[in-house]
């Protein structure tokens, strides 16, 4: 069957959010959030930072596996440190995550060193760009679903509207300054509907005469 990875909703040209399983090329288990970038149906990619194992696993193995999952204890334990090896499914040759509403095994195609970052987190970040075909996609759960940070961005955002004229000026600025972090970001990261609803909320809070960039 082909390949297509609009069936777990990642769509060409978005990011999304997953937690990355790879094994070092002496077994050992490691999970990680990266961020998912999807280059067509059965193409995915991400840039990934030196220093972290996951870099350094895929470098080894030219192999690694995107873990769509919602669960947030995996999420923060695998960013602050790696998951208890009980979380991973008992395969001795891959690592998968046992809880994933849905999983992607990707194998390598290129590895790419960038030019130094200098964006508004870094300026001299070193990174690479993987390049992957998609060989296998599971679904766990038949409704599994990528998650993308924009749509939760752009709830913050609401929520946030909702009290600009119940809070101090300090406050205002405060949430001024959410939206157009927010809104940068939701542009790098969202399809056009998220983008749509942010310029609508940014219009109307532009005739409330607040100052959003
Ligand atoms: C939601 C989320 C997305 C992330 N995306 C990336 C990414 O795209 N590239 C990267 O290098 N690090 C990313 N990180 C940071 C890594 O997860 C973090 O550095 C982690 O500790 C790396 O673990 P490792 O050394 O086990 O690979 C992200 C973190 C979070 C929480």
């Amino acid at each position: 069957m082909a390949m297509d990875l609009t069936d777990i909703g990642i769509e060409e040209g978005q990011k999304y959010e997953g937690i990355y399983t790879t094994m070092s090329k002496d077994g050992v288990k490691n999970a990680a959030p990266i961020g998912i970038v999807c280059k067509g149906k059965d193409k995915l990619g991400c840039r990934l930072f030196v220093g972290t194992k996951t870099l350094k696993n895929i470098m080894e193995t030219r192999k690694y596996v995107v873990n769509i999952t919602f669960d947030p204890i995996n999420f923060v334990n695998s960013t602050i440190g790696n998951l208890d090896i009980e979380e991973f499914t008992d395969d001795e040759d891959i690592a998968i995550l046992k809880n994933a509403e849905a999983y992607v095994i990707c194998e390598v195609t290129d590895i790419r060193k960038m030019d130094p970052i200098k964006d508004h987190i870094t300026s001299n970040g070193e990174a690479y760009i993987i390049s992957s075909d998609v060989v296998k996609i599971v679904k766990n759960n038949p409704c599994a679903k990528a998650l993308n940070r924009g749509v939760f961005a752009l709830l913050e955002c609401l929520t946030n509207y909702t009290r600009l004229d119940l809070v101090s000026k300090e406050q205002q600025d405060y949430f001024i300054g959410r939206f157009n972090e927010n809104n940068r970001m939701i542009k790098r990261v969202s399809g056009p509907d998220t983008i749509k609803a942010m310029e609508i909320l940014k219009n109307s809070m532009i005739e409330k005469g607040f100052d959003v960039e």
